[in-house]
């Protein structure tokens, strides 16, 4: 058994990728300040935290990545940016391995990748499948919090466990309620 990780890190590709640009360009619309954000892939851009640094760290971030690349250059950027360190941290890792009890609560979470890597493999040792994703990062949200979906994902279609279904059942179960849709973001809430 081996972790699922991706060998290749994953450049800016705005055309079939935009949710990254379309995330940042929304925390400068609205101008968010003092946000805490889990940001759910970084690729080897790492978009979201420059941004906030190039910014002046408006916000912090906590990202995650399953690629070793993705993660040794965000080592690099750090190590070369130390004041960046303060508000952009990288974890490396599985989504379905997170724990609850050792996450902080969020204002802002983005689940763009939710189900990419979901499989058989994944389901022996995951912890977390991505309907457990979602209620995880529901019960983290602070009063007023966002969780952003990215429909344009391939995880969005597939088997029943993919991400469209998971997304329509929790809001028709009114566990989750749609905000708003932002550029090709769909934006929701807790329902109360
Ligand atoms: C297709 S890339 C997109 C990166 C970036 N969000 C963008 O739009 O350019 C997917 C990203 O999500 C991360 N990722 C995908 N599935 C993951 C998982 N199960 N656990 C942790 N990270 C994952 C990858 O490491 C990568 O950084």
């Amino acid at each position: 058994m081996e972790l699922c990780t991706f060998k290749k890190a994953w450049p800016l590709t705005v055309d079939c990728c935009p949710c990254d640009v379309h995330f940042i360009q929304y925390l400068e619309e609205r101008n968010l300040v003092g946000k805490s954000i889990f940001h759910f892939g970084t690729g080897e851009h790492h978009l979201v935290g420059k941004n906030n640094y190039e910014r002046g760290n408006p916000n912090e971030v906590l990202a995650l990545t399953a690629c070793r690349e993705e993660h040794d250059i965000y080592i690099d950027y750090i190590v070369r940016n130390p004041l960046a360190a303060n508000y952009y941290k990288v974890l490396f890792g599985d989504i379905h391995t997170l724990s609850p009890r050792l996450l902080p609560a969020f204002d802002l979470v983005t689940l763009f990748h939710l189900c990419e890597t979901w499989d058989e493999q994944v389901a022996e040792y995951a912890r977390l499948d991505g309907a457990e994703i979602v209620s995880l990062f529901l019960s983290k949200l602070n009063p007023g919090g966002r969780i952003f979906f990215f429909p344009q994902s391939h995880g969005y279609s597939g088997d029943n466990t993919d991400a469209g279904d998971i997304v329509r059942n929790f809001l028709s179960n009114n566990e989750m309620a749609v905000e708003e849709e932002y550029e090709s973001l769909l934006i929701c809430r807790t329902p109360f």
